[in-house]
């Protein structure tokens, strides 16, 4: 990044919004970005928190969406019942921002979003979801839960079939993002509510 558009965001929080939504977007489709794996954290059925690494499929700014894909038989998924609160976490070390986002999560498997999702998903990808048990079961044996003859290969569409009612999008609807910015010049640190009523997003600087 140039250093005229660092100095732009540094002071201005409708800059540093749109740069932040502008990291995410990058992230979604740049597999190299570090913004490409955030760490997704949920609250469990009994009240405890998990975190997991996942890979951000999609980022929409203009209706704050993140999806994630996941196996609908994965425990996160019973963390996640209709407006589940959850948060996401990122680092961009060459941005030298910090994106911490929260809002409400939920997990669809028959709509629209999920087929669109699932016929986008690359055959390698699909074979994840034909693992039998499901995700989080225990084994007596290290395994992958796939039939041996499909691990090493690329599947074909008839093959990967049987993981669509195993293949689930998350969706995360943001509803604030704390962003920090790290500079031997000062840090800086805003957080952005969405409000509801006014249908917009409101800045607030805070001290780092
Ligand atoms: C680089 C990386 C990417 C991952 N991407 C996903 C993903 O997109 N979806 C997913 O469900 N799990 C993903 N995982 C696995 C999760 O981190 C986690 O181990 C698994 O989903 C079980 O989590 P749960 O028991 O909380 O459901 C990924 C792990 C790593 C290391």
């Amino acid at each position: 990044m140039s250093e005229q558009p660092e100095q732009a965001f540094l002071n201005d929080l409708s800059l540093s919004l749109a740069e932040g939504w502008k990291l995410l977007g990058r992230g979604s489709k740049d597999r190299k970005s570090p913004l490409h794996t955030p760490c997704v954290g949920t609250i469990s059925p009994t009240g405890l928190p998990r975190q997991r690494i996942m890979v951000l499929r999609e980022a929409r700014k203009d209706d704050r969406l993140l999806r994630f894909h996941t196996d609908n038989r994965a425990g996160k998924t019973d963390d996640i019942a209709e407006d589940a609160p959850i948060s996401v976490l990122g680092y961009h070390p060459g941005a030298k921002i910090q994106l911490r986002l929260s809002g409400t999560a939920r997990i669809e498997t028959d709509s629209a979003a999920a087929d669109k999702a699932w016929s986008e998903t690359s055959l390698f990808g699909k074979r994840c979801y034909l693992a039998e048990p499901g995700p989080g079961a225990a084994t007596d044996k290290p395994i992958s839960g796939l039939a041996s003859d499909l691990e090493g290969r690329k599947p074909n569409e008839e093959e990967v079939l049987p993981g669509r009612p195993n293949f689930a999008v998350l969706l995360a609807e943001i509803e604030q993002i704390e962003w920090l910015y790290l500079a031997h010049t000062g840090h800086r640190r805003a957080l952005f509510s969405w409000d509801a009523t006014a249908t917009e997003w409101t800045g607030q600087w805070l001290v780092p």
